[in-house]
């Protein structure tokens, strides 16, 4: 039997390894200057990036995203994070986020700081969980679990629907998330009509 393995979605983990975590979170603290309201998860915008704590953080960031690039080949020059934010899930308080996209951006990405409750994708497949005689499978669920652990980073397609669901761990869950958009020459090389040339500027 031949399985064609046809419109993956594709989903990008990287560990890592040399940032210490702990530390950021103690900034993230810092910055951490809002109402708090303890019924979802809390989201603050800022431009992380933009902080010299958070450099060689960003800097790993946009390595991964350039073997992103290189992976999915993308007729681009590069990738360019255009927003960050972090969130907080405070111990106790059972926080979630909701089920959202990210508009105008075209790869998503959340860092894990610290363990928590997971980031649940759901399969974009929709068809195939909307069929009236669906016939369940031992092997098949339509969400996937991404478990976070401190240094891991998953970039997604911005389009995946995604949450997370109530943390209900005895310390704050911290994650850093960043949209991102490509930059310089667009399609160039693929196409005569559907192509563009950007400059993206983080001015966030
Ligand atoms: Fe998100």
């Amino acid at each position: 039997m031949e399985v064609l393995n046809l419109f993956p979605t594709e989903l990008f983990v990287f560990k890592n390894t040399s940032v210490d975590n702990q530390q950021l979170i103690s900034y993230l603290d810092k910055l951490e200057n809002i109402e708090i309201k303890k019924t979802s998860t809390l989201s603050m915008l800022v431009n992380l990036k933009g902080y010299d704590e958070f450099k060689e953080l960003f800097s790993w960031f946009d390595q991964c995203l350039n073997s992103v690039k290189n992976h999915m080949k993308y007729d681009c020059d590069s990738l360019e994070i255009t927003n960050s934010w972090f969130n907080v899930a405070l111990a106790d308080y059972q926080m979630y986020q909701n089920v959202h996209r990210h508009s105008m951006s075209l790869l998503s990405a959340v860092y894990y700081l610290s363990e928590g409750s997971p980031t649940v994708f759901e399969d974009p497949v929709i068809h195939r969980t909307q069929a009236q005689l669906e016939v369940l499978r031992f092997d098949y669920h339509p969400f996937y679990n991404s478990d976070p652990e401190p240094g891991k980073l998953v970039i997604f397609p911005s389009w995946m629907y995604h949450s997370s669901l109530p943390h209900y761990g005895d310390k704050n869950r911290y994650i850093i998330s960043f949209n991102c958009l490509p930059n310089g020459k667009i399609n160039h090389n693929l196409a005569t009509d559907s192509k563009a040339t950007v400059r993206i500027i983080n001015d966030q």
